[in-house]
């Protein structure tokens, strides 16, 4: 069975191969949105969990902030955000444990970058969440 990090990287391969081509997560493969990757417009199975799992990014002043509005439990957390870029470059991630207070992660923009962003949350119970912007 693979381990957590093993699966974080595969998950994180299958967004990747999914955008890879379009830059956007719109025209990925719909058959993974809502099955292996969840957003707040295809969240399959964790209907009515959007709010609490998607994503919310932030960009002011060249950094950019990611949030995922979640309870931070022992038993039920986030465990990770990451910030790619649209020629599939990760810009950062971090790693949480259900001892941080909340999930938030901010990052540096290279200079004068506009296009796509995607931000990806992992909760140790409701899979692998995506939400694209442009900037
Ligand atoms: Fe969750």
């Amino acid at each position: 069975m693979p381990d957590r990090r093993t699966f974080l990287k595969s998950s994180l391969a299958a967004a990747a191969a999914a955008l890879m081509g379009t830059g956007s997560a719109e025209a990925a493969d719909s058959s993974l949105m809502g099955s292996v990757i969840y957003t707040a417009e295809h969240p399959g199975k964790w209907t009515q969990k959007e709010g609490s799992h998607a994503p919310v990014i932030t960009v002011e002043g060249g950094k950019v902030k990611v949030q995922t509005n979640h309870p931070m439990t022992e038993k039920h957390f986030i465990v990770r955000h990451t910030l790619v870029l649209a020629d599939g470059v990760v810009l950062g991630s971090r790693t949480f444990t259900a001892k941080d207070p909340e999930a938030v992660s901010t990052y540096e923009l290279p200079k004068g970058y506009s296009g796509v962003l995607l931000a990806t949350s992992f909760c140790n119970l409701h899979d692998f969440w995506l939400t694209e912007t442009k900037i």
